[in-house]
């Protein structure tokens, strides 16, 4: 039995629907008011727990071999906090299933991620990738970059589609290694099977890094008109987005994060999305037929 936490995420639907797909006896971790009816229909074994509910992963863990979480604070709010959630929730996780004698367990961290970070949740996910390594148990860590999925419609998609500017702060010239969740759902898939995985940190991207210049310039291209970007400065309001987005897109305009990706896409089998591909995907999903 595979336990997916996170299931009613983005990513950790992905995961879960993979598992389902390859008939692999899947329980997901569900709260009241998550989206778990369809992953339910498809055959999962929903049972109801909490990553801060110490009690009810110790009922969700038993008779588990292989866990793989996706969980996070951020985009949920109120009690789910990165304290309560990506740190202690994690932990209560790691303690509840070493305890319980999950063989493996993969964790979804992120590149950066750093028990020393000043930033509290690129610290919380280092902790738990820390805790995780010394708990017994063999371990995977997921170290993706950012989610094309996340990023390239709320950047650039949504305004280009509206006929708005797209914004970036500073820059916008950074290059980064930008990842489809599809297709870190198919690495975590792979390790959760792998021998070859247990005790590694996979840095999963993109197949090329690309800057939010170059994904509008994409945009332009497969619209057939243009889309004219503009620029704020690092702390000024992005039009459009919340508030919490902006610091965060002024940071990413501070590194460019390149990965080659050749070595463990061919080692895993995983065909990785290109921009290009994303792009004409969400586009095709825009339209009336899609
Ligand atoms: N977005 C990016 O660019 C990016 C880049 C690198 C790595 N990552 C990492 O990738 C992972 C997956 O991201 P995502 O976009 O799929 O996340 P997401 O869509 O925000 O999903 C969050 C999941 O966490 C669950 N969750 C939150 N608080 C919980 C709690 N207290 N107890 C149990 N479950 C809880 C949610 O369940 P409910 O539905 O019940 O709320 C939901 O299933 C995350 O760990 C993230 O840090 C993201």
């Amino acid at each position: 039995m595979i336990l997916v936490v996170g299931a009613t995420g983005l990513l950790g639907a992905k995961i879960t629907r993979r598992l389902l797909q390859q008939s692999k006896p899947v329980r997901i971790l569900t709260r009241a008011g998550s989206p778990a009816a369809e992953l339910s229909a498809a055959g999962a074994q929903a049972v109801t727990g909490d990553l801060k509910d110490r009690p009810s992963l110790d009922a969700a863990v038993a008779g588990v071999d292989a866990v793989v979480t996706t969980a996070n604070s951020i985009l949920r709010g109120g009690a789910d906090t990165v304290e309560s959630v990506d740190r202690d929730g994690n932990r209560n996780l790691i303690e509840a299933a070493a305890g319980a004698g999950v063989r493996h367990f993969v964790f979804t961290s992120l590149l950066g991620a750093d028990a020393g970070s000043p930033v509290p949740f690129m610290r919380a996910k280092g902790e738990s990738e820390a805790l995780l390594r010394t708990s017994g148990m063999a371990w995977t860590v997921l170290a993706p970059n950012l989610f094309m999925d996340v990023w390239i419609p709320m950047v650039v998609g949504a305004p280009a589609m509206a006929g708005d500017p797209v914004t970036v702060v500073g820059g916008g010239n950074r290059q980064h290694s930008l990842v489809a969740a599809e297709d870190v759902a198919a690495y975590a898939v792979a390790a959760i099977e792998r021998r070859e995985a247990e005790g590694q940190t996979l840095i999963i991207g993109g197949p090329e890094a690309v800057s939010y210049r170059d994904i509008a310039a994409t945009f332009e291209r497969q619209l057939g008109r243009p889309v004219p970007v503009q620029t704020v400065a690092a702390g000024e309001p992005v039009p459009g987005l919340p508030a919490a987005m902006s610091p965060l897109l002024a940071f990413q305009d501070t590194y460019d994060s390149p990965i080659d990706m050749t070595e463990l896409a061919a080692v895993y089998g995983v065909a990785p999305t290109s921009v290009e591909d994303f792009v004409r995907g969400f586009l095709a999903a825009q339209s009336p037929a899609g």
